[in-house]
């Protein structure tokens, strides 16, 4: 496989995910092409961290398919990366942290301290560079979950709630990095509570509810006349749990909890 050969699109088709009987993800089609940023929003337990495992391939479809180019695309493993809800700290320096994860994609030892060395600074993390990772604050150990990932230079890179529990200012340093890190040609899909943030940082938005997807729409559109009832309820920061009841289960054309499963 050439490694610099394109691994987009990513293709889902039909993809369900079901564990213990339970279909957590539903029919779930989409492509993602070159270029735009994605925001996937939802409420709690929607299935948007499934989604993303399932992208990154951590987890594997019950039905359907996730594609990536064809045969003579890139390795879609190593031309991509992921930064967790809960980012997870070697216990070793800010560097070593970064360090590792290059080490792992073969990066010789003059190239890594020349990349760490640069997404630090671009982080604005080379003061603590020394320090122990772990006993960084909660947003300096997102900021350093995404400089690890920058370092890598992915073609795609899949964000879970980057910004989720940091206060504003950290949390514009952090869309800050994303939209660098757009501009440098990486593809953004992420997932975020914060639908401000899903204004600024997505040029299409993916709303997910109960493991289906209801609405793939533009940004402006999604947020200007989003055709789902259940879409514009959360737009309008309303409780979702209204349509959920047993006589009302219908939600904008969608059989919530009953939609037909498909044969593959
Ligand atoms: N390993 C698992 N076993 C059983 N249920 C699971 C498992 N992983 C996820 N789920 C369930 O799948 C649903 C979707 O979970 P997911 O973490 O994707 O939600 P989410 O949209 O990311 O929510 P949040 O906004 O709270 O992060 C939830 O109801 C969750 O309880
Ligand atoms: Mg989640």
């Amino acid at each position: 496989m050439d490694p610099r050969a394109d691994i987009l699109p990513l293709v889902l088709d039909d993809v369900s995910f079901e564990i213990n009987g339970m279909r957590l993800i539903k029919d779930l089609s989409c492509t993602f092409e070159a270029g735009p940023r994605t925001a996937i929003i939802g409420p709690n337990g929607a299935g948007k961290s499934l989604f993303l495992r399932l992208c990154h391939g951590l987890l594997t479809p019950s039905a359907g398919t996730i594609r990536w180019a064809g045969p003579d695309g890139a390795d879609p493993v190593a031309a991509q990366a992921m930064v967790f809800q809960r980012p997870i700290m070697l216990r070793r320096s800010v560097a070593a942290n970064v360090d590792f994860a290059l080490k792992l994609r073969n990066h010789g030892k003059p190239d890594r301290t020349a990349i760490i060395d640069e997404v630090l600074g671009r982080c604005g993390l080379r003061r603590l560079k020394d320090n122990p990772a772990r006993v960084l604050s909660f947003g300096e150990q997102q900021k350093l979950a995404l400089a690890r990932a920058w370092a890598l230079k992915p073609q795609v890179l899949f964000l879970d709630e980057p910004t989720a529990s940091l206060d504003p200012a950290a949390t514009h340093a952090v869309e800050e990095i994303v939209q660098a890190i757009h501009h440098e040609g990486t593809r953004i899909i992420m997932t975020t509570h914060d639908l401000g943030q899903a204004r600024r940082l997505a040029d299409e938005i993916i709303f997910l509810h109960r493991g289906r997807m209801l609405e793939h729409a533009p940004t402006e559109t999604f947020f200007t006349e989003p055709k789902n009832d259940l879409a514009q309820a959360f737009v309008k920061g309303e409780l979702l749990w209204w349509k959920l009841g047993k006589d009302n289960r219908r939600a904008g054309g969608y059989e919530v909890d009953k939609a037909p499963r498909r044969r593959n």
